[in-house]
């Protein structure tokens, strides 16, 4: 039976990627803070330590051999610190304790920052990469030292950039539904999506069948518009379809948190890394994962997706 240890396995997609990993016959540990959903993946039978990814004290004998593991924290909306705390530090201290453990793959899951403000072309895994935000530099950084513990240690890194995460138990049709999603800009910019349960197939292929060193990129077959997306997601939860805040005045609201954030070091609303995200363009391929590691996805595209949000009273699931 495979083992899997995954950090940030209380998350939206580490506890996603834990129970695909389990219905599969996996033994699945994992790393994460929250003692709520941690119950509920031990009634799985998923085994959850409560520890601090930065902190190396609390990441002794944390690994064994043969492990696939995969590191799923992160984030996209907080202060420098804050990103540099759990993009870096903490990946820095997990392949410290990981080192001599034998593990069989670690898997490093982080955004497409790395490719800045986008392009009016495809995204490739081979496009150079242009980092126009703090979380861009870090996560390159990041993939910087365990490229170079796969050179010094045979540490056997790889690597996955995933677009936007979307599906079941987001609270998005919520969101829309009390107004409080709004779109910059209209929303006209292009985004390449993954469905969750998507990105877990993907996360295990790539700890199966993936090559140390290389990187992939997990998307969907169809990048579209944000606005694209949204509207029919609103159409087919009968929903208001999310307003729009001009660029302009998210920038003014960026400077005024980004302030407020250097003094509290908490997430803010919108950090500058968070608007550069969703104002990029990622129009992303994944011929790679389709081709390399058979990944056959179960919701191609967001028409797919979408209709997974919807439970049985068209509510948010
Ligand atoms: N959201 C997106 O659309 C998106 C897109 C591309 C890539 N990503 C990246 O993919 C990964 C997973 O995303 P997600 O949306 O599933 O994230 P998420 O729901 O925010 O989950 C993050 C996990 O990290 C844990 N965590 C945070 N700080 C920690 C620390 N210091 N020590 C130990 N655990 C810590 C959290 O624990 P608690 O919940 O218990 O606090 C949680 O389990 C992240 O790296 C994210 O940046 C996200």
């Amino acid at each position: 039976m495979p083992n899997a240890l995954i950090f940030g396995v209380t998350g939206y997609t580490g506890s996603t990627l834990a129970r695909w990993l389990v219905e599969r016959g996996w033994s699945v540990r994992g790393i994460g803070r929250s003692d709520t959903a941690a119950a509920d993946l031990e009634d799985l039978g998923v085994e959850v330590e409560i520890a601090d990814v930065a902190e190396p004290d609390e990441l002794q004998r944390i690994g064994r051999a043969n492990d696939h593991v995969f590191y799923l924290v992160g984030s996209v909306n907080g202060a420098r610190a804050w990103i540099d705390r759990v993009c870096l530090d903490g990946v820095m201290a997990v392949e410290a304790a990981l080192a001599d453990t034998g593990i069989a793959s670690f898997v490093l899951v982080q955004t497409l920052a790395p490719y800045g403000s986008g392009l009016p072309d495809i995204i490739r895994e081979d496009t150079p990469e242009r980092p126009n935000s703090h979380l861009g530099r870090v996560s390159l950084r990041a993939e910087a030292h365990l490229l170079e513990a796969l050179r010094n240690r045979a540490f056997p890194a790889r690597f996955v950039r995933a677009g936007t995460i979307y599906g079941p138990g987001r609270r998005t049709i919520r969101s829309m539904r009390d107004g409080r999603l709004r779109l910059i800009g209209g929303g006209s910019n292009t985004a390449s999506r993954i469905h969750v349960s998507d990105l877990a197939q993907v996360l295990q292929a790539v700890a199966e069948r993936g090559l140390d060193g290389e990187m992939y990129l997990a998307v969907d077959d169809l990048p579209v518009s944000l606005a694209t997306y949204f509207d029919r997601l609103a159409e087919r939860a009968d929903v208001p379809a999310p307003g729009s805040t001009p660029r302009w005045l998210a920038q003014l609201i960026m400077r005024f948190f980004g302030v407020t954030s250097l003094v509290t070091r908490g997430h803010v609303p919108l950090s500058h890394d968070l608007y550069a995200l969703v104002t990029a363009n990622y129009a992303c391929v994944n011929t790679k994962v389709r081709a390399e590691l058979g990944v056959d996805l179960s919701y191609p595209t967001y028409l797919e997706g979408v209709e997974s949000l919807l439970d049985a009273d068209g509510l948010d699931a």
